[in-house]
């Protein structure tokens, strides 16, 4: 039973996640999304609520499970008996920090592997940061973001969605 990892803030999950959620189901057998619960960030939405919005998303994906955490994410993973990290790549911009990460986990636990997949191209600049400060300032992100998320940002921001 190969088990990995996909941790994030996921505030809110956008279509880069969902794509690379898709992969990730299709090498392992068991894919556990993991939200950290980072209130110091100060996210838009609470854990729940986005644990909501990923399991509303993923639910035609029987293989995957969501759940929340706190402290390091190595210590999750002996939880849940997983060696395995998944991280989405979406430029050489993101290597830096991602390359960090991965190799810190790995000195915080020499069984940990980070596996690094690269959405598809039409996601590679889509971040969810900048899909907020988008739909904030009356941008278009229908094919940025699932349905379900679309609809809770226009609920939390109180502007319409367009859909
Ligand atoms: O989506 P994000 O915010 O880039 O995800 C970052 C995340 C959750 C993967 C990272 O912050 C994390 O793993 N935090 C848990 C704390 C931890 O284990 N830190 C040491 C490893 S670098």
């Amino acid at each position: 039973m190969r088990t990995a990892v996909y941790p994030g803030s996921f505030d809110p999950m956008t279509n880069g996640h969902f794509d690379i959620i898709g992969r990730g189901t299709r090498i392992f057998d068991r894919v556990i999304i993991a939200v950290l619960e980072n209130e110091g960030k100060a996210p838009l939405f609470s854990v729940a609520e986005r644990m909501d919005l990923l399991r509303e998303c993923t639910e035609t994906f029987p293989t995957v499970e969501i759940q929340s955490f706190s402290g390091l994410l190595v210590d999750f993973m002996k939880r849940v008996d997983a060696n395995v990290v998944v991280r989405g790549i979406r430029a050489v911009s993101d290597f830096e920090y991602e390359f960090q990460m991965a190799l810190m986990n790995r000195e915080l636990s020499s069984d940990a592997e980070t596996i690094f997949m690269m959405p598809a191209v039409e996601y590679s600049y889509v971040s969810s940061r900048l899909v907020k400060e988008v739909f904030r300032l009356g941008g278009d992100i229908r094919r940025l973001v699932p349905l379900p998320v679309l609809r809770k940002l226009s609920d939390r921001l109180a502007m319409p969605a367009h859909v």
